[in-house]
């Protein structure tokens, strides 16, 4: 994989865990926040690799874009940082859209026939978007280190350029790669989240990730 230039939207656990990542590899990385002096020394503790600024700053400097935002408010976000900024774009979308307004376990606000994976794709349709890394907790996501073995990270997304790039992120990271397809698949890939979460709450432990066998 070649140094690129990553922007991450999303100053949250994922944002942080990811930006950390690929600082770790070698590449740029510019964090983004409505906030970005909240961020300023977390960057500077990542190194000479990372900086933080605005979504819009983010937008802009990214070659590779990770989409890190809470769930609900990833429309928002995109507007923030400019949908012009996306343009031919790989964007590696993290997001679910978790809505805990009931309490836990969160519900899906979208679902079945559409996802947040496409809604994002559909306001950004000059971006190449991969669904990625939205089906296991932050812990895990760089790296992880199982008895079983590597993991399996589970992708989608309409591009298959965009998807192999995704891919050797996923590898760099330590993952095994399962591609399910087009960026609809999200409708599949965003329920998911919440088979891992359900698992975590009745286990109380948040350290496992989906592998699928072959024969
Ligand atoms: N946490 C996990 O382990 C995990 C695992 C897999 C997938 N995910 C998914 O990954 C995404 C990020 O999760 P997270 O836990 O790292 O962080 P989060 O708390 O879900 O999201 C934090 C980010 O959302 C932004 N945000 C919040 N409200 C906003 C609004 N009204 N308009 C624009 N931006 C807004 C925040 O902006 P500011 O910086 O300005 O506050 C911040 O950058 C979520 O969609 C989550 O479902 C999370």
């Amino acid at each position: 994989m070649q140094i690129m230039n990553v922007g991450v939207l999303g100053s949250g656990d994922v944002g942080r865990v990811l930006a950390a990542g690929f600082a770790g590899l070698g590449h740029d990385v510019k964090i983004g926040s409505r906030e970005p002096e909240k961020l300023k020394d977390w960057a500077a503790g990542v190194g000479s690799h990372a900086s933080a600024g605005t979504f819009e700053e983010v937008a802009r400097f990214g070659d590779l874009i990770v989409l890190a935002t809470l769930g609900v408010a990833t429309t928002n976000a995109l507007k923030l940082a400019g949908v012009q900024n996306f343009e031919r774009k790989v964007v590696l979308d993290t997001t679910n859209p978790l809505d805990f307004s009931g309490g836990m376990p969160p519900r899906l606000s979208i679902g079945h026939d559409d996802s947040l994976g496409e809604q994002v794709q559909r306001m950004i349709p000059n971006a190449r978007v991969v669904k990625a890394f939205n089906t296991v907790g932050n812990q895990l996501m760089v790296h992880p280190h199982l008895p079983g073995g590597p993991p399996d990270m589970f992708i989608c997304g309409d591009d298959a350029e965009a998807k192999k790039l995704a891919a050797q992120v996923c590898e760099a990271f330590g993952w095994g790669v399962i591609d399910i397809g087009g960026i609809d698949g999200s409708r599949y890939l965003e329920p998911m989240c919440l088979v891992w979460v359900l698992h975590g709450s009745l286990s109380g432990q948040w350290n496992h990730a989906f592998k699928m066998l072959h024969q």
